[in-house]
Order: C-alpha cells, then structure tokens, then sequence
C-alpha cells in the first residue's frame, strides 16, 4: 500500500543537544526554519539532560535493600533540572514543580522497596519527562509556537512472545502502524509545534514502559511511522554514520547515503549514532531519515531512504564489546537430533537472544549481545547450568565482534585476503556470514581488537573493497571534517603544462622527470638527523640524471645487479666503491666477483652461498640481509619477508650463517633488512632497527645498520602524505637506545615517483556495454603497476585540464592482455578525443624501470626537466 506523506517532520536531540541553552535555541531556530520554510509541522522528540539517565539507572537497578546513595541521587536530580530552568530565565517552581514532586515521591513508593520493575520503568522515565518540559517552557518563553505533549498517550508498547518479564517492561518495542484517525487526533493539538519524551510508551497495563538505551531515536522513528511524516531527522553531536567509528578510526568516512538494510547493520553492529531498533519502524512506513549535526547543520549528514542506488563494497567496519560467547559440544553424539532444539530452547527459557551463530557437527557456538540481552554473571551462571543438562558448556568473554557491513560481501572475498591474514594473526573464536549477504563478522577477544580497526579500515580502503571513491556514498572523512581537506602542493606538472604539451607532440609514449622534485625529497631525507647514510635503491629509476641528482644530495646508492653498478660508475665516473651497496637476490655467483672486486659492500642473504662458494667470501667484510619474519607494503606482490618471501635469511639460520662467516674468516659488518614498499606506518623502521639492533649487538663486529627502504607517497586522491615527522621521532627514539650503530636507510619510491609523469596518446575512444574507454598509445608496457598491483596512478587529460564536464571512463593501452588497464572509472572530459594527450601522474618510480617491449612495442622515451 502506497503510504500518503502528511505534513510532519519529526526532530530527535539526545543528551548533549538539550543541556544547554545554547542548544534549545538551536532546536528553536531548526524547527522553526522547518515549519516557516518547508511549511511543515514539527514534532520534537527529547532524551533526558545528559548524564541523568545514569542516575536514575543508578537508583532503578540499585539492589534491593541496598538505599545507600539513592536518597543523594534524587536531591541531585532535583537540583540539577531546578538550576538549568533557572538558567533558562524560567521559574523552577511553575515549571517543574509537579514533575519534581513525582519524581521525588517515587523514592517513597511502596514498589521501591522491591524495586518493582512497572517502579523502575517509572523512575527511569523521569528523565525525558523533565527535559521536555523544559524544553516546552523555555521555547514558548522564545516565542515558538510549541506545545508538549505526553509520548505515553501516542506510543503503546507491544508485547513480544518470548520476552522476558524484564524486557516487556524495560526494553520494549511500540506498535507503528496507526489505527485509522491516528494522524488526525494527533494533528488536533493546537500548537504548530510539538514536544515530546523519548524513550518511554505506555505499558499494556497504564503504566509507564521504557524501550530500552538509545530509545530516544526509536520514538522518534515510531512517531515518524504513526505519522507518515516527511521525513525523521535524528540530530545528533557527530555528523552522520561513519565508515567505522572516527574516534577509533580518524580516516572513517562519512556514509553520505545508505539504504535502510545497510543501515541497519551499520547500526545493530556497532556504530552508536543511530539505534538499531529505530530504522524498522521507517523503513515500513517509507519514511526517509536523516542523521545530521546540530554544531554543523551545513553537512549533508546521513541520508537513509529505498532510493540510494546499490554500490556494492564494504561501507562500514564496526566493533562491539562485551559479547559474550557460548560455546557448547554436544556430549558424544555426532549430528545429535534435536541437539540446536535442545540448547536453544534453554536461551529462550532464560530470555536470551542470539546474535551469531557458529556450529560444527558436534559443536554450537553463538554470541550474546549485551546491548539486547540482561547478560549479566547470574544469567549466564543459570544459562550454564541449564545447558549443562544436555552438553558440555564453556563461556568465553569479554570478546569483541568485529563486523564488516555493506551489500554483496560474498563477491567481495577475494578483495578481502589482507584482512583475514589480519585476523591470522588473533585467535578468531567465530566467524559468520549473515544470509542476507550484507555482513561478515569475526569474533576474537576483546584485548586483541585493540589498534586493529585503523588497520583493517586501511586495508579496505587500499584493496578496493571499500570504494571510497564513489561519492554517492562516501563523504569526507573525519579528519578532514575535523582539520579541513589535507593541504597537498599543486603537483609540479601542473605549471609546466605548455612545455609538456610540446614535448608530447614530439612522441610518445613518453616519460619526463622533476630533478627539482627528486632534489627537494632527497633533501627532505638526508637532513633526517637519526640517519647516519642514506642509499637509493636505483631500481626505482636508473636514469643517469637522477642518480647523479640523489648523489649530488649526498646518498649512496642501492644496486641489485651488476649491470645497475655498471651503470653507476658509468653515470659518475669518481663514485667512491663504499657508497655502493650491493644488494642481489639469487644473482650469478661472478656479480658478487665483480662487485667485491669493484670494492662496493655487499649484502649476502644465505647460509648456501658461503657454503658453495667458500672461495669468493674468504676473508672478505660482508654485510647480512635477513627476513624478520614478517612483510609489509602496499601489495602481497611487494612484501620481502615472511615465509612466502624468497628474501633474508630467517632469524632461525642467524647463528648457522654467523659460524659459517667465521670459518671463511669473513667479517659481518652490517645488518640488513628491507620487508617491503609502499609501508604506510611510520613506525615500521624503528622496529626494524629495534629488531637488528638486538640482533647486531650478539655479532660484536657489526658497525651498520640498514633497515631498508619502503617509504610510501600519496598516489590516491584521498591518501595523506607520507608523516615523515613521526618516522624521524621513531628513529630518534630508536637510536638514542642504540646509539653505536650506524643506521642506513635505502629508499627508492620515496624520491622518485612524484617525480615523474607517462605522457600518452590517445589513439580510440570507445563505448562497450554501457563501459567508455580512452585507449592510449602504451599501456601496461609502459606502466606496469596497475596491472601487477592494482596500484593507483592519477590520470589526467593534460590537452583539456580545465573541462570539468567529465564521464567515467577506463583508460586502457594496446596490449593484448585484459589486465592492460592504466585506471578504471576515471573522471575524464567527455570531449576526449584522439590525439589529446594523457598524463599518467606519480609515475617516476617503477614506471620506465619495469617498461617492457611486449608485443613488440617501443620502449617509452625518457626526458628530464631541469
Ligand atoms: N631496498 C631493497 C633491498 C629493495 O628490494 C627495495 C625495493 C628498496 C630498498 C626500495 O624500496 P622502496 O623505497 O622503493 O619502496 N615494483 C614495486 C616495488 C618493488 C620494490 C622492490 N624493492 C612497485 O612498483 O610498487
């Protein structure tokens, strides 16, 4: 049935929103905007001052016979509502007199002594009753047009079958489908606008029910429903749903726009803004919600309607405490009949709902949420006890469930291999998959989730499985809200568009280099104080001008192979030998001859090569590469160590290799570990120096250092720069504990890749199915990393910079090979044509090193600016 919209707007403000005046005139000055300029009627829905739920919590839930503090509390309650109505320019006694003696008299009531739950129900509503009677004063007093009215009358709650007598009174849920004439009696009241209570509803008895913490938002989408309203706007002190809690996760993005099911498991799994039981309510009724900010009502929030088109990715990582787990074998029986009918039977007996469930041929497990259970030691002692009858039983907790949520997370699982190795490394208890297709949660113990969520949000966004990059679903992230956009300089290539232009014309494709930007990051390096040397890995790019440019600067440099140390000496004739390193993997025995005999330092990494060739490393000074067990970096295909690497030695083969040294008399005067590129924490290194200086200090003849390089940039849009200040501090920190060692670091990416752009011609642009694609002159001949990593270059139509009027488009090149794909849904003018030239940005590091002549064609050309 097509629901008719009527003319309400309904406005939720929780605790923080109503404990100021500063803040009532805000909720004045919204609902009178809404009523003035969208010719609407307004509902306010209110929770309790805050801090006063937990008060009268304190006093409900106090023990029987247990009175100390509960007198203080109540006076503190009084004291508290009469000084901020004083505050308010309003008279406590007119105000809030007869409320006061209610609340007051409670204290006395006959069911106080047993804590009766319909009296608990009763003192936990005072709250609401209070604040909004307040509110209700004080607007009138502003001249608005508001009149309060009693939520009891309008919200009746419903009894659930299987509730506990707790959870009917306590945690209840309302009826939201109205009795016909419900929208006109309601409408009836004689003010334009209204106030209410969150929170409470009547009970099927007269009496007072509470529907349970986060009630307010639940009113309010009940209220939203009986009234077909507009529309339910829930203002908050955050602005909106966030891709993972801000305060955990600072890069969480705001979710601009959700459907009602995504946002119910955002909701139900952890995010605090919203609660889970309000989005029901609505999204039966078709009434479309808004989470918004009451200190910054110019963000668009979040919006929550049927309409948002489905992008399907992970749009939100959630954590929750607290759960509880039971795990229960089923005693001897291999798929026992009727064993699931046994044990849950006994959950319904003690009022207890299930969250998730995990379950083998002999074994069940499931969680308990806290937040929609009584979990308490009592319960789960009598739960245990019952269970104990048909199984054997054991409780794990405190365990955090950490939950991804968006739609189709089964199409996803192949993008998500980096977060279940970060789970490879916690003991994960359980692991479920909701059937709808809309959530993946693991279950681990709550002390290892601590500093995991960064981490995994991280991986999302870096995997794509989170696309973060459709902003009709993501907004700006928290800090950017918080600290405004990050600052980034205008790439250098922008100024020097003419000249790029031109040298297009001459051919492509093509690769131009900044020496400036190659000096200023080398500079910004070499001026680190805790480094002793700094080496580049040439691998990066070879091309003579920038190796003469990074020497220039003063580093050494990095070599794996004989032909880069050839190179080396070719492009700077006086290089003195000890400012090359010389770092192979699995090269010819006669490299490490020539190199030896060039007089550069090399790096051995296994036991073999000193065994086999005794006669090449006798009496010779060595430095030692090892593996530390572990890789990082931006891609499996970049991680050097761990056991899947083919790099270092492994610490378990350090004392073979140090013997085998000695026999050969060969003197191990460095340690050596590079675990991977593109490593976006700063304080990877200092561990790494950590790790070697432990290592070194048990050698005796150790003098360096060299901890690798790994340095990443900022290749996508939303990446922040590389924190060099916190990498500096860690090394700091990390050389004033070892001060003997000379500390080396060896970076490639770091110096180079802003440095370089790929210049290419358009040749075709076509339309398949619904795809649009610019073809270029080279493709992943040129440019390897998209292909080989998925890694992300910008990519920019250099001939029209300025068009704005943009489509989607793939940029592909001319090999014949599907993954030949430079980027995929890149905004790109609609008027691209042939010829027009593209500009593949961040592309000096590992871009012409790693070109090839597949397919027979020409290696780009290479030029260099200044
Ligand atoms: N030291 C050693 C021993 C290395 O193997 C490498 C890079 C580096 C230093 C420099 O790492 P960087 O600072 O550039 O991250 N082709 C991949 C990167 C492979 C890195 C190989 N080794 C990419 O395009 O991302």
């Amino acid at each position: 049935m097509e629901t008719q919209q009527t003319g309400w707007v309904v406005l939720k403000f929780g605790g923080t929103s109503v404990s100021r005046r500063n803040r009532w005139d805000t909720i004045g000055r919204l609902a009178g905007k809404r009523l003035r300029e969208d010719g609407r009627r307004v509902l306010v829905v209110v929770s309790a001052l805050s801090g006063v739920t937990n008060e009268l919590q304190a006093i409900a839930y106090a023990p029987a016979g247990d009175d100390g503090g509960i007198p203080a509390r109540f006076a503190g309650l009084v004291e508290r509502h009469r000084t901020f109505c004083a505050e308010l320019g309003l008279d406590p006694d007119t105000v809030l007199g007869e409320r006061l003696a209610t609340l007051v008299a409670l204290e006395t009531d006959p069911r106080a002594a047993v804590r009766a739950l319909d009296w608990q129900a009763e003192v936990l509503g005072q709250g609401e009753l209070l604040s909004s009677t307040l509110g209700a004063a004080y607007l009138s007093s502003q001249g608005h047009d508001f009149g309060w009215c009693d939520a009891r009358e309008w919200l009746d709650a419903v009894s659930l079958p299987n509730a506990s007598e707790w959870a009917q009174r306590l945690s209840v849920n309302c009826r939201h489908h109205a009795e016909p004439g419900f929208v006109e009696r309601f409408s009836a009241q004689p003010t334009r606008m209204l106030i209410t209570q969150g929170f409470i509803a009547r009970h099927g008895d007269g009496g007072t029910a509470i529907l349970g913490r986060g009630g307010s938002d639940t009113s309010a989408a009940y209220f939203g429903a009986l009234l077909k309203a507009q529309r339910v706007e829930i203002w908050t002190d955050v602005p909106g749903m966030f891709s993972a809690n801000p305060r955990e996760v600072p890069d969480a993005r705001l979710l601009a726009r959700l459907d009602y099911a995504e946002a119910q498991e955002i909701a139900t799994t952890g995010a605090k803004v919203l609660h889970p039981r309000s989005i029901a309510p609505c999204r039966d009724a078709g009434v479309p919600m808004a989470i918004l900010d009451t200190e910054r009502f110019d963000l668009p929030g979040t919006r929550i309607d049927a309409s948002a088109a489905t992008v399907p990715g992970v749009k939100a990582i959630s954590r929750r405490n607290g759960i509880v787990l039971v795990s229960m074998e089923s005693i001897g029986m291999w798929q026992q009949v009727g064993f699931l009918a046994d044990v849950f039977e006994r959950f319904k007996r003690h009022g207890l709902s299930i969250d998730l469930i995990g379950s083998s041929e002999t074994n069940v497990t499931v969680s308990l949420d806290p937040s929609e259970n009584l979990v308490n030691s009592n319960v789960l002692e009598a739960l245990s006890a019952d269970l104990a009858e048909v199984c054997r039983v054991k409780v794990i907790a405190p365990c955090a469930a950490i939950t991804l949520v968006g739609r189709g997370m089964r199409s996803l699982l192949h993008r998500l291999s980096d977060i279940w190795a970060a789970f490879g490394r916690e003991r994960v208890h359980l692991i479920s998959q909701s059937s709808n297709d809309l959530n993946l949660t693991f279950v681990i113990d709550e002390a290892d989730a601590d500093g995991l969520l960064p981490h995994l949000h991280h991986e999302l966004i870096r995997s794509g499985a989170m696309p973060v990059r459709d902003d009709s679903v993501f907004g700006p992230s928290w800090r950017e809200i918080a600290d405004g956009k990050p600052q980034r300089a205008a790439p250098w290539w922008q100024a020097q568009r003419p000249r790029l232009l031109a040298m297009a014309a001459a051919g492509t494709p093509r690769y131009v280099y900044d020496l400036a930007t190659v000096r200023e990051r080398a500079r910004a390096l070499i001026g680190t104080a805790a480094v002793d040397r700094c080496f580049y890995a040439m691998k990066a790019n070879s091309h003579p001008a920038v190796l003469r440019a990074v020497v220039g600067e003063g580093f050494g440099l990095e070599c794996v192979s004989l032909a880069e140390i050839e190179r080396v000496f070719q492009a700077i004739p006086h290089m003195a030998p000890e400012r090359v390193l010389f770092t192979p993997s699995f090269a010819p025995r006669h490299e490490y001859e020539a190199a030896l005999k060039r007089g550069v330092i090399v790096t051995l990494d296994n036991v073999e090569a000193l065994k086999r060739w005794p006669e090449t490393f006798r009496g010779r000074t060595l430095w030692l590469r090892l593996d530390l067990g572990h890789g990082e970096g931006h891609h499996e295909k970049v991680r050097t160590g761990g056991v899947a690497a083919k790099f270092g030695l492994p610490l378990a083969r350090f004392d073979a290799f140090v013997d085998e040294a000695r026999k050969l008399g060969a003197r191990i005067s460095g340690l050596h570990a590079h675990l991977g590129s593109g490593i976006d924490d700063p304080q990877h290194w200092r561990g790494v120096y950590a790790s070697l200086a432990g290592l070194a200090d048990s050698v005796g003849t150790i003098e360096t250092i060299d901890i690798g390089g790994g340095l990443p940039v900022a290749y996508t849009p939303e990446a922040r720069e590389f924190d060099l200040g916190a990498w500096r501090a860690g090394l700091d920190e990390i050389k004033a504990a070892y001060p003997r060692y000379g500390l080396i670091v060896e970076p490639g990416r770091y110096l180079v890749a802003e440095s370089g752009v790929l210049l290419l011609s358009v040749t075709q642009v076509v339309e398949k199915d619904g795809v649009r694609r610019i073809g270029c002159d080279a493709g992943m001949n040129a440019l390897m990393r998209p292909a080989m990593y998925e890694a992300y270059h910008g990519i920019h139509n250099l001939s029209r910079l300025d068009d704005a009027d943009n489509a989607a488009f793939d940029v592909v090149g001319p090999v014949c090979e599907s993954s030949d794909v430079l980027g995929r849904a890149r905004l790109l003018p609609k008027a691209t044509e042939e010829g027009d030239t593209i500009l593949v940005a961040d592309a000096g590091a590992y871009g012409m090193a790693m070109a090839n002549s597949y397919n027979l064609r020409a290696l780009p050309v290479e030029e260099v600016l200044g």
